[in-house]
Formats: structure tokens, C-alpha cells, sequence
């Protein structure tokens, strides 16, 4: 990832680099001779595995080299290593914490190693990355940051590059991560000294600045709002009515009742929801407390006419549907969830176990015929470049591009169209995404409106009268800093003729 990506210009979506065919691990002076005495004491051998770094290490390969979501890798490594208390903290803190900060990380080991990280193998610059992490972000005293790194470069089969490793983290012990900041970001924007101080993509900078009305001047909000992104989100629960009581919930789970949904308990201490019983009958689920109140806005909002059926047109794996049905069922509704991916689809069948107001079906939503009676309440959760959930995927953030951004736009433009088409006139569309990009949100419903197309926007205010600091329109904007729920958004849409 070059330099301008984070500090400056503010538009670039580029990436940290990979460098996938095997290249030669040569010194941090890009020989191979003449090697430094610390690179010759580095070369020794490895002392035992260090089980949490080595599964952190893991993390990052899965990451670089597998595309691989680490929310998904990091809870096997701590199962396979036996990795519990302490140590499974550690290893998270450390394969989680080195993802979310790589864009800076890389830019100080840019400096730290005279060669291009495109020319570092991924395993190597995964070990430099590893050791900056704790060298600038951690309180390990910088002898144990150093010594581990070279142990696991060694202990992974990469002990050719101890001697570079060790000759680049010593570099980076240098200044400390605040220096370092000042240093990469001397000629940037203010927006380009917080996307290397929060290590966010100067264009996901841009975009949150944009959404929040803080492009210059005062950027507290904005800061707070990077901040979030590499804080541990809590856990939400969802209890589902006519199934279990919220309070029923909270007490089993230990948590505490959210303070928006009536069906939402969040737990701050973490731990493994899926062993609750409450989760195991099928009575309560995981799901954010932003997004219960999405489903919850839709079903709500007044509606004249009948209200008895409803559809979810971009259904998996589920989550909205199955509080959407729970509301349904209470009031004699049927709903449709419709889901692209089949083995989405599966995962709409388990979250929804149990309510018979359900159908499912598969398919392109945008391939859906004609619906002679149309849909009372349509809700259109779209695919989206997911920037509002930026805490759960630490490697996220590195992964998106405005490339994909284009792409989705022309499609949630699309499947809006598609559920105007499916509701009845006089009918409510909800439209949400788990993004706060303009684009994805606000520009999309102004350019619906402009076009006339028979629809007029509905104030969604009054469905999260709740919530403090949605911002002034109709259109609601959630943000983890300010509501500690992912940042979604919600427009909701009357199909007038
Ligand atoms: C943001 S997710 C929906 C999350 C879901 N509402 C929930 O709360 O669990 C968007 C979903 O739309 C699906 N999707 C994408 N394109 C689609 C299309 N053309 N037709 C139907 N579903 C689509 C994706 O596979 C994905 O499961």
C-alpha cells in the first residue's frame, strides 16, 4: 500500500500489498552478505513455540494468503493450540490488532526496510507486521517484541529471514507509534493524519468525514468514530418475541438490556453466546442491536390497508427475517425472504426454524416477476460494502475498495427499483444498509426521488424516537461511537401509485 493511500490523496482505495511467488529473504540493507552480527546472532535456534503469537502469525497467513476471514480463523487456532485465558486474549489481541492497524504498519516498515514490501514474502512481512504491532501498539517490553518475532520466523520455517527481521524491528523501535504517525504524516490533510492515526484507507476517511458532516474544522465526531472501529464490540441478543422476555434473557446471559430494542440484551464480557441455553432452544439469537432496530423500524412504520404480507428481499443468513417473522406472526403476517446463494438460503431456514409465516425462496431478487397484489412492507437490507461493521472484520477495512463501491451502487439501485416494483401502491419499502457511505445511503434514496418514480419518502424518525444523534433528516444514520451499534442506516419509501 503506498504512502498516499492513507495520508494522501484521501481517494485512493489501494490495498496492503501482497507479494505471493516466493522471493529471496535477503538483509534490511537488500544484501545477502555481509550480514550485521545481530542479523548472525538472530540465525540461531528457535527456543519452544510461542503458542499465542505463533496462532496469531497463523491469523495473518490465513488472512493474506487465503483471503480468509479472521473472525472465522482466529476461534479454530485458539481450539487447535488449546489456547484459553490469557494466551487466547493475547493471540486476539495480537492477530486482531496487527489487521486493523496494517495500513500503518506498513507504512513504517516501508521505512524500515530498504527494500519494497512488494518484494518481502507474505510470511516475512506478516512477521515484521506482527512485531511492529507490538513494538508500537502493545506495552511487551521491546526485547520480548523483538526476540519472539525472530523465534517465530525461525519456529515457521522462515529462519533465513531471522537475520532481516530482527535488523528491521530493531529499526522500528526507533520512535514510538506517535513519532512514527508524525513522521508518515508530515505533509498530509487533517483527514489524511487521522486515516495513519486510526489506520483506516484515506478514502474510508473520506467517507465517514462525508457522512458525518466533518470534512474540516472540528473532527472530534470523526475521530471518535475511527476510534470505534478497533474497540471489541460487545455481543447483542436478540430475544425473540413470544419466544423468551428480554429481562428472561438478560439474567440468563448475564448482560444487560440494550437501550433501544425492546428485544435487544448486550453482553459486555463477551464469552460464547451459542452456549446460552436461551440460544440453543432457539428462543433468542446473536444479532446487533442497530439492526433489530431496522427490522423493527420496518415493521413498525403506519401503514394504511392490509398488512399481511411482507418480504425480505435480500434475506441471508437470516438475521432480520426471523425477528421480521417473529413481528409477523404476531399480528396473523406472512413473509417472504428471498436470498440470492443457495447455501444462504439454508442459513435463512435455520434462523427462521419454527415460525410457519415463512417462506423462502432463491434466486435473483432482480429476476422476481410481477406480484399481482404487491407486498404490504418490503424491507431491502442490500448487499453493501459493510464499512458500518468495520470493528467485527479487522481486516476488513483493508479489503474494500471504492472499486466494489461502484459496483454495489448499480445494484442497490437496482434492487430498490425491484422493491418498488413488489409493493403495493400505498405500501412501505425499507431500505438499510450495514454502511455509512453517502453513496450507499443518502444519494442513493435522493436519486430515487428525483426521478419521480411515484415514491415519497417516509420520516423513519419516529420509529427510532428512542435513539439520540440520528442527525436531522428522516433518513437514520446509527454509528458505533454514538450508539454502540454497528453504523447502519435506514430510509424508509411509500410507493404512492
Ligand atoms: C446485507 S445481506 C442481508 C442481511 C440479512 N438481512 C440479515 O439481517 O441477516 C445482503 C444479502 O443479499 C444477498 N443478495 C445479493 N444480491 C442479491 C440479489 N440480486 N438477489 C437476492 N439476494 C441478493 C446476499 O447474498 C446477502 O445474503
Amino acid at each position: 500500500m503506498p504512502a498516499t493511500s492513507q495520508a494522501g490523496a484521501l481517494a485512493s482505495g489501494d490495498r496492503p500489498r501482497r507479494s505471493s511467488s516466493p522471493k529471496n529473504s535477503r538483509g534490511a540493507n537488500g544484501s545477502s552478505a555481509g550480514r550485521p552480527r545481530s542479523d548472525e546472532q538472530a540465525a540461531q535456534p528457535s527456543g519452544p513455540v510461542d503458542q499465542p503469537r505463533a496462532a496469531a502469525f497463523a491469523v495473518l497467513q490465513a488472512v493474506s494468503e487465503q483471503d480468509a476471514y479472521a473472525n472465522l480463523v482466529l476461534p479454530r487456532q485458539l481450539t487447535e493450540a488449546g489456547l484459553t485465558g490469557r494466551d487466547a486474549a493475547l493471540a486476539t489481541e495480537l492477530g486482531y490488532g496487527t489487521l486493523r492497524a496494517t495500513g500503518t504498519l506498513d507504512e513504517v516498515l516501508r521505512r524500515c526496510a530498504s527494500r519494497e514490501l512488494a518484494d518481502i514474502e507474505t510470511p516475512v512481512l506478516n512477521l515484521l507486521r506482527l512485531g511492529a504491532y507490538q513494538l508500537l501498539r502493545t506495552r511487551i517490553p521491546t526485547h520480548a517484541a523483538v526476540a519472539t518475532t525472530v523465534d517465530l520466523a525461525r519456529s515457521t520455517g522462515n529462519a533465513r529471514a531471522a537475520g532481516f527481521v530482527n535488523a528491521v524491528l530493531r529499526k522500528v523501535t526507533a520512535r514510538d507509534f506517535e513519532d512514527w504517525c508524525s513522521e508518515i504524516a508530515k505533509d498530509a490533510s487533517p483527514l489524511g493524519r487521522l486515516a495513519v492515526r486510526y489506520s483506516h484507507p484515506g478514502w474510508i476517511v473520506a467517507a465517514f468525514a462525508d457522512s458525518l458532516g466533518q470534512a474540516e474544522g472540528d473532527l472530534s465526531d470523526l475521530q471518535a468514530a475511527l476510534a470505534a472501529d478497533d474497540e471489541r464490540p460487545e455481543t447483542h441478543l436478540v430475544g425473540w418475541p413470544g419466544r423468551i422476555e428480554r429481562d428472561e434473557l438478560a439474567t440468563e446471559a448475564g448482560g444487560e438490556p440494550g437501550p433501544f430494542s425492546p428485544y435487544a440484551v448486550r453482553l459486555s464480557s463477551g464469552g460464547e453466546p451459542g452456549a446460552l441455553a436461551a440460544v440453543q432452544q432457539h428462543r433468542a439469537g446473536v444479532q446487533d442491536e442497530g439492526s433489530q432496530l431496522c427490522a423493527l423500524a420496518l415493521a413498525s412504520l403506519p401503514l394504511t390497508g392490509p398488512d399481511e404480507r411482507w418480504l425480505d428481499l435480500c434475506a441471508g443468513p437470516g438475521g432480520k427475517a426471523a425477528l421480521l417473522a417473529a413481528l409477523a406472526a404476531d399480528r396473523g403476517a406472512r413473509i417472504t425472504a428471498q436470498e440470492l446463494h443457495p447455501h444462504r438460503a439454508v442459513l435463512i431456514e435455520r434462523a427462521t426454524e419454527g415460525w410457519s409465516n415463512v417462506e423462502i425462496q432463491v434466486g435473483d431478487a432482480r429476476r422476481l416477476p410481477p406480484d399481482e397484489r404487491g407486498y404490504d412492507r418490503v424491507l431491502l437490507d442490500a448487499p453493501c460494502t459493510g464499512l458500518g461493521a468495520l470493528r467485527r472484520r479487522p481486516e476488513a477495512r483493508w479489503r474494500r475498495s471504492p472499486d466494489d463501491l461502484a459496483e454495489l451502487q448499480s445494484l442497490q439501485a437496482e434492487l430498490l427499483a425491484v422493491a418498488l416494483r413488489l409493493v403495493r401502491p400505498g405500501g412501505l419499502v425499507g431500505y438499510a444498509t450495514c454502511s455509512p457511505h453517502l453513496a450507499e445511503t443518502r444519494h442513493q434514496i435522493e436519486a430515487l426521488l428525483a426521478d419521480n418514480l411515484g415514491v415519497e419518502l417516509v420520516d423513519a424518525r419516529p420509529a427510532f424516537a428512542q435513539v439520540p444523534g440520528t442527525g436531522g433528516s428522516p433518513m437514520v444514520q446509527l454509528w458505533p461511537h454514538r450508539h454502540g451499534t454497528d453504523a447502519m442506516f435506514f430510509a424508509a419509501l411509500r410507493r404512492t401509485r
